[in-house]
This record gives structure tokens, C-alpha cells and sequence, in this order.
């Protein structure tokens, strides 16, 4: 007589599927080459600034990955002085020496030497990475920053209905240091250059959207100002802070964001026109000693005439993926230079 299958082995059978059907699919594993040159590049017209350049641009390469993805950054130092990469935001559990600190988890990176960070991508978000040594001197007026975007498993609903995403980093500059690397970030400096992804207006970008576009603009903000982030002609909404999604998100139309921290604003392009979005600190709106500068750019709706001979950007097209809307797009993984953001070799 054949057994009947008994009941306890019914449901140990069922289990076992549903454990199949609940796991994660697997983590990739993503390895990166960076290194740290010394570069000049241009803030605005001609004010140039000696950098310590990742991959030889300002902002750094886009390190783009998804939660869980187990990352390996192989680091070469290049300049002649000592560096590291701190990952800000990244939790490091059980990779304490992979969090980038000189001294306290790690020996600096010392020049022509080599050191590779290893962690798993956790949490997910808006996170940046940004080196450690002198960071008064290498952050604030060094561009030793960029952004990495970190996709998570489930996106939250508002997520899955951004059709254009961007990434703003904001930074101040203290032109007094432009020529003398090794030296700066002292109480005192006077910041009188700032930027939006290593540029001043009028060299910044305008943000091209088409009415019904859902917007997710990502503002990290990496030197050593607070900025008061005012946009026109729209109410937004605040739904991520440091990469979290808020429980609760709020309305604005100005937004607060201090060193190192990072929030995730959702606009919706529902007032076809052109729109200033801009630091309403007026201090970070010169170029040196001239107004009309800094942190500006403007939000350029589809359909809007551009042929007006006052306006800005009448004659210019814009640079792409000047906010990485480009590098962005879903399935484009990996460490993503920008061509735009490249300097020349100085020494
Ligand atoms: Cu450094
Ligand atoms: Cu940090
Ligand atoms: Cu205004």
C-alpha cells in the first residue's frame, strides 16, 4: 500500500517554497578604479581652482549600485599629499576599516600608494563619499567629493513615479587658496565662490522638464555652507532626508540643508514657464566680488520660447547630464564619469 504523504510533510514542503519565493536575489559585486589627481578646474569664466580631483573631475564620478551590492574601490593616490575615501552614509557593519577616517580606522593613503575599500551597499539612498584628511581644506576647497546613489530593493511609491531624476551638489570655495594646495580651510577664510556641481551661474545648466514630469532633484550639500534652497512657481515636496524616506513628507517652497546632509525633493512640472531655483542666501549668489553669481539656475519647461535676446541661456544649449539625469536612467549601473566635469592636469 502506497503512504499517504503525512501532514507535517505537506507543510515542511510548502516552507521550503515560500523560503524560495522570499529570497533576495543575490548581491552583485561591483569593483572600482579611482584615482586622485591633481587637477585645475574652472568654477565660473576664469577662476580656476587647484583640486584633488577624483578621476580628474569635480564633482566625483557617480558611484551607482543597488542595496545589498557587494563594492570593492580600489583608490590611487596620485597628488602629493595623503587622502582617503570616507563613504558617508554607508553603514559599514562588520567593515569598520572600509569607513575612510586617517588614524582612527585606516593609515592615510599616502602619495603613489594604493588601498581598496570594501563594504556592502547599505542603506539605500542619496549618499555621497568624500575624503577625510584636512577635509576643511580638501572639502571645502578641494572638490574631493561625489555622489553615490545607492537604488533600494522595493522603491517607495512616489519613487516609482519620478520621470526625471537629478543630483545637485552644493559646495563653497574660498578663492584666496585657489593657487596654494596644501594650504587653506582656516578659521576665517572668506568663502566668495559657490557652486552647483563644481559651477557657478552663469556656467551652471538649466533643468529641462515637460509639463506632467515628476522630479526628483537630490541636493547633497558638500562645503562648508548652509544653503536656503528657494525654487519659483512651484510648491515641492520634501520625501527623503539623508537618503530616508520620511514618514511623513512636507510641502515647501524653501529648503535648509546643512554640511554633509542631503534631501530629496519631489517636484511636479505642472506650471509650464521658466523657473529660478536658487540659494536664497545672498552671500552665495557672487562670483568674488561681483553679484549675480553662485548657486541660480532655472527650471526650463518644453514648449517655452528660448529666443528672447535677454535671456541667459538664448544661445546656449544645455550640458548634458550636467545633473547626472542621464547617468541616472534605471539599469546604468557602475562608476559613471562625466565628461563635463573633467579638468586639466596641474601640478
Ligand atoms: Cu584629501
Ligand atoms: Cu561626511
Ligand atoms: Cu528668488
Amino acid at each position: 500500500m502506497t503512504p499517504l504523504p503525512t501532514r507535517r510533510g505537506v507543510l515542511a514542503a510548502g516552507a521550503v517554497l515560500l523560503a524560495l519565493w522570499a529570497a533576495p536575489a543575490l548581491a552583485e559585486k561591483r569593483a572600482f578604479e579611482m584615482t586622485i589627481e591633481d587637477t585645475r578646474i574652472n568654477l565660473v569664466e576664469q577662476r580656476g581652482f587647484h583640486t584633488f580631483a577624483f578621476n580628474g573631475q569635480v564633482p566625483g564620478p557617480l558611484i551607482h549600485v543597488v542595496e545589498g551590492d557587494d563594492v570593492e574601490v580600489t583608490v590611487t593616490n596620485m597628488t602629493t599629499l595623503p587622502h582617503t575615501i570616507h563613504w558617508h552614509g554607508m553603514i559599514q557593519r562588520g567593515t569598520w576599516e572600509s569607513d575612510g577616517v586617517p588614524d582612527m580606522t585606516q593609515k592615510a593613503i599616502a602619495p603613489g600608494e594604493t588601498y581598496t575599500y570594501r563594504f556592502t551597499a547599505v542603506p539605500s539612498g542619496t549618499m555621497w563619499y568624500h575624503c577625510h584628511v584636512n577635509v576643511n581644506e580638501h572639502v571645502a576647497m578641494r572638490g574631493m567629493w561625489g555622489p553615490m546613489i545607492v537604488d533600494p530593493k522595493k522603491p517607495t511609491a512616489v519613487e516609482k513615479e519620478v520621470t526625471k531624476d537629478h543630483i545637485l551638489m552644493l559646495s563653497s570655495w574660498a578663492s584666496q587658496w585657489a593657487d596654494k594646495p596644501g594650504q587653506g580651510g582656516l578659521p576665517g577664510d572668506v568663502f566668495d565662490y559657490f557652486t552647483l556641481n563644481g559651477k557657478a551661474f552663469p556656467d551652471t545648466t538649466p533643468i529641462t522638464v515637460k509639463k506632467g514630469d515628476v522630479l526628483r532633484l537630490r541636493f547633497i550639500a558638500a562645503g562648508d555652507a548652509i544653503h536656503s534652497i528657494h525654487l519659483h512657481g512651484h510648491v515641492f515636496e520634501v520625501a527623503f532626508k539623508d537618503g530616508h524616506p520620511l514618514p511623513a513628507p512636507y510641502k515647501a517652497d524653501t529648503l535648509l540643508i546643512g554640511p554633509g546632509e542631503r534631501y530629496d525633493i519631489i517636484v511636479r512640472a505642472d506650471n509650464p514657464g521658466r523657473w529660478m531655483i536658487h540659494d536664497h542666501v545672498d552671500s552665495h549668489t557672487v562670483n568674488g566680488d561681483k553679484p549675480h553669481g553662485g548657486i541660480m539656475t532655472v527650471i526650463e519647461y518644453e514648449g517655452i520660447p528660448k529666443d528672447q535676446p535677454w535671456y541667459h541661456w538664448a544661445h546656449k544649449a544645455p550640458v548634458a547630464d550636467f545633473y547626472y539625469e542621464e547617468s541616472l536612467k534605471a539599469g546604468k549601473h557602475g562608476l559613471l564619469e562625466n565628461p563635463a566635469y573633467k579638468g586639466t592636469p596641474a601640478n
